[in-house]
């Protein structure tokens, strides 16, 4: 079979991000241009900055990338693009670059979920087999997504509130940590020990999540900690909270593999960088015996890598769409 190379370019939040993915499984080029250090001093993304910065960086990461790969786009088979969800602004300028390259070289458009990006992001380390399980679960997404078959997906559950990551984030801001949060709670966590008593959010018999009581437990916590002059233990918190919080998690995995005879897990998004994370899947699978696979870092937060080969999968699945193709701030993966 001839080989396919896919264009993916991924601007929904942050990161300007174009890469060259074969045949959905090897990366040949990528260059992510990301905003953390300008976002920072705000607390968090700020949308009409990162609209500016994806103007400004696009051409330039896009150049770059075919440079690296020492590919010209007339040999590129398609151009995938993320259309959502995401920030508007920041989506419709991946989106305007996607749509001018499909029609000045006459390439087909294929649109992509984000969510199915974060998924496919594992195809690049091991070949997906089904019945797979996908763990989503990012600043915006917590997840449970069954798949049986290539690019079909089927939600079992999903965040009743809050997303994981924002939690992480917003419990980060309230202990006194700079953002992104994630990556330092966990960080500290490391280093604590689980002495604050939090509640497991919904213990229930679904395959839902919530995370905003967690997160008012934790702000509460810290709060009546203050009032009453008793310093906080940075770490001891840090380490309480994520033990609950990937409690939450893999209760719910558990048994969503036990009931649909799952044979693959892969876990997605931001979050599946979490160390306390990916250590309690490995163990949960482990004990199941069920294929595991985790994206190592560089996969894990948004880069166009993924969306690439999630393309090439909605290519051989016909997804195409026209110039009339439209950014979504939200939409469902399924
Ligand atoms: O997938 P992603 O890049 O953005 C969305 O698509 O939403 O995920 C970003 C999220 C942020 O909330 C960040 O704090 C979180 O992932 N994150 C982590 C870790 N690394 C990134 N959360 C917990 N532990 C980490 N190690
Ligand atoms: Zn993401």
């Amino acid at each position: 079979m001839k080989d396919v190379f896919i264009l993916g370019i991924e601007s929904s939040c942050d990161e300007t991000s174009v890469s060259i993915v074969k045949n959905g499984r090897e990366e040949i080029a990528t260059i992510i241009s990301s905003q953390i250090d300008i976002h920072k001093d705000f607390g968090g993304v700020v949308p009409e900055i990162a609209s500016r910065h994806h103007v400004k960086n696009i051409t330039i990461v896009l150049e770059e990338c075919l440079q690296k790969a020492n590919m010209k786009i007339e040999d590129i088979d398609a151009i995938a693009i993320t259309y959502g969800p995401g920030l508007i602004g920041s989506l419709l300028i991946g989106l305007e670059a996607a749509k001018t390259l499909a029609f000045i070289y006459n390439k087909p458009l294929i649109p992509v979920h984000h969510i199915a990006g974060h998924i496919y992001a594992n195809s690049l380390v091991k070949e997906l087999s089904f019945p797979l399980l996908a763990v989503v679960v990012s600043g915006g997404h917590t997840e449970l997504i069954e798949m049986d078959k290539h690019y079909h997906f089927k939600k079992l559950g999903g965040t009743l509130d809050d997303a994981i990551g924002e939690c992480y984030d917003k419990v980060a801001r309230v202990i006194g940590l700079e953002y992104p949060g994630g990556p330092k709670i966990d960080q500290l966590a490391a280093t604590g020990r689980e002495t604050y008593a939090l509640p497991v959010p919904l213990r229930d018999d679904s395959y839902n999540f919530s995370f905003s009581g967690l997160k008012s437990a934790v702000i509460n916590l810290a709060h009546n900690e203050e009032q009453r002059g008793i310093p906080l233990r940075q770490e001891d918190l840090a380490a309480s909270f994520q033990k609950v919080a990937i409690e939450s998690i893999t209760t719910k995995v558990k048994k969503a593999i036990i009931d649909k005879k799952i044979e693959h897990v892969i876990v997605a998004g931001g979050v599946a960088a979490n160390k306390g994370l990916r250590k309690a899947i490995e163990d949960l699978c482990q004990e199941l015996k069920v294929d595991l696979s985790i994206p190592p870092m560089k996969y894990c937060t948004d880069n166009g890598t993924m969306i690439a080969a999630a393309g090439y999968y909605a290519y051989l699945d016909g997804r195409k769409a026209d110039l009339s193709l439209n950014s979504k701030s939200q939409d469902q993966l399924v």
